[in-house]
């Protein structure tokens, strides 16, 4: 739909629900921040996710105006940096635990493995090691099962909540899991929160006396963010790299050539700019938050249409991402148009996997710095030999994740090498 729209804004006849689909970034640009003040997060994507989320940064209007005031400062530039030694070290910690599966020649079960690299990194740096590995892990599954089960109620928007669709049993099963491990937390640091800067003290200091729900909202809402999407983002990259051996061999020799045998350094990252390419790449293809929609707040025209008052507005950059007009042969996978010569004169929202304006994703540098130290350790190291499926596509749900289960094999750098091996 979005291709044959061609830009232009349409209205989708899905019966009673009849959203707007903006695809060109002029447009983007408007609603997501030129007046982004009347374009807001409620309508059927955000619905059944506020049972979830409630009045979190993942909300909108005052709750989170408030949230997203007592979050940015852990989320800046300045303030990632400087825990990117520790990150670094956590995240190659986290990479030893394939040392075991690759000795004894067992595929890779790649989201699980992208999911307790990421999840173990996150929470001791940026939750200040305050989950327990064990809640950690059952952590991970619960919020894939909540991305997963939304899927019916996007899929008929127009039910009531009150009316029960197949995903509700895994969705309140999966809530159930999340708030037995954050419920208990929230009351054991709300009234002593301690002077660290992880998310758990910040949030606790700021409204663990007097608003506990809200602090259970914001962490619940941040580790949703921190981890499920992170790793989603990792997952897509093995297949990908599987079937382009161009763009693997290149990556490796740049990997290899910086890097070589030692542990990865955050100091390294900068002369790292092709694999900074291939993530980007990544993510115009596969970008994890592929839909965030807005509900119109006051009637205007948009490019020559008239947005009503109340109406859904999809936003995703799944769609403009894979535009023709903005992207030259858009389905294929090819790092190099993020070369900086290729990427001049782009429009700021053709590429936009953060999203834009003020809701603008917060974790946007720790996903950078995470996913180069990921990459950039797993390669240095091992060599991929095989990945089934050859080919990953995506499925619904309400972040973007491969259909298929990804499983890859991998071999020592040396070993492979020996053999040959890409
Ligand atoms: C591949 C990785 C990621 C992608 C593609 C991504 C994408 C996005 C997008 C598109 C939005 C905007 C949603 C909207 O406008 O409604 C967003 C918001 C957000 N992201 Fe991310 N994100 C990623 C990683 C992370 C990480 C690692 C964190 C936390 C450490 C994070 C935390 C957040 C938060 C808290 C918001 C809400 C901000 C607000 O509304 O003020 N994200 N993200």
């Amino acid at each position: 739909m979005g291709r044959r729209a061609d830009g232009e804004i349409v209205q989708i006849n899905l019966g009673p629900f009849r959203p707007y689909l903006v695809t060109r970034p002029d447009h983007l640009q408007h609603i997501l921040r030129g007046n982004a003040a009347n374009y807001t997060r409620e309508g059927v994507f955000w619905r059944p996710l506020h049972r979830l989320f409630g009045h979190s940064i993942m909300s909108d209007g005052p709750p989170w105006e408030r949230s997203r005031k007592v979050l940015q400062p852990v989320f800046t530039a300045k303030n990632v940096e400087s825990l990117a030694q520790r990150m670094a070290d956590a995240i190659a910690d986290g990479i030893d635990g394939l040392a075991e599966p690759v000795g004894s020649g067992r595929p890779i079960d790649v989201p699980a493995e992208m999911a307790r690299i990421v999840n173990t990194a996150v929470v001791k740096i940026f939750f200040g090691d305050k989950i327990s590995m064990a809640d950690t892990e059952r952590l991970a599954p619960a919020f894939n099962a909540v991305g997963t089960s939304v899927v019916f109620r996007y899929l008929l928007p127009f039910l009531p909540g009150s009316v029960p669709v197949p995903g509700d049993r895994a969705f309140h099963g999966a809530l159930r899991t999340i708030d037995d491990i954050v419920v208990p937390l929230v009351e054991r640091y709300r009234d002593r929160p301690g002077d660290g800067d992880d998310i758990v003290s910040v949030l606790c200091r700021a409204g663990g006396h007097d608003d506990p729900v809200w602090v259970r909202d914001n962490l619940v809402a941040m580790l949703a963010t921190a981890t499920e999407t992170t790793a989603g983002a990792l997952t897509w990259l093995w297949p990908l790299l599987h079937s382009h051996r161009d763009v693997a061999a290149r990556l490796r020799e740049e990997i290899d050539r910086v890097v070589g045998g030692e542990r990865v350094r955050p100091e390294h990252l900068a002369s790292l700019p092709y694999t900074k390419q291939v993530v980007q790449e990544v993510l115009r293809l596969f970008p994890v938050g592929w839909l965030f929609p807005r509900m119109v707040v006051a009637e205007e025209n948009v490019g020559g249409v008239r947005l009503r008052r109340g109406r859904t507005v999809l936003i995703s950059p799944y769609i403009t991402h894979r535009l023709p007009a903005l992207w030259d042969r858009p389905d294929e996978f090819d790092p190099d148009r993020f070369s900086p010569s290729r990427s001049q004169g782009r429009h700021r929202y053709a590429y936009f996997p953060f999203g834009g304006g003020p809701h603008q994703c917060i974790g946007m540098y720790v996903f950078t710095m995470e996913a180069h130290l990921i990459i950039a350790g797993i390669l240095s190291r091992y060599r991929q030999v095989a990945c089934s499926p050859e080919v990953a596509t995506p499925r619904m749900g309400a972040s973007l994740r491969p259909r298929q289960h990804v499983e890859i094999v991998l071999r020592p750098a040396r070993e492979a090498g020996r053999e040959g091996a890409a």
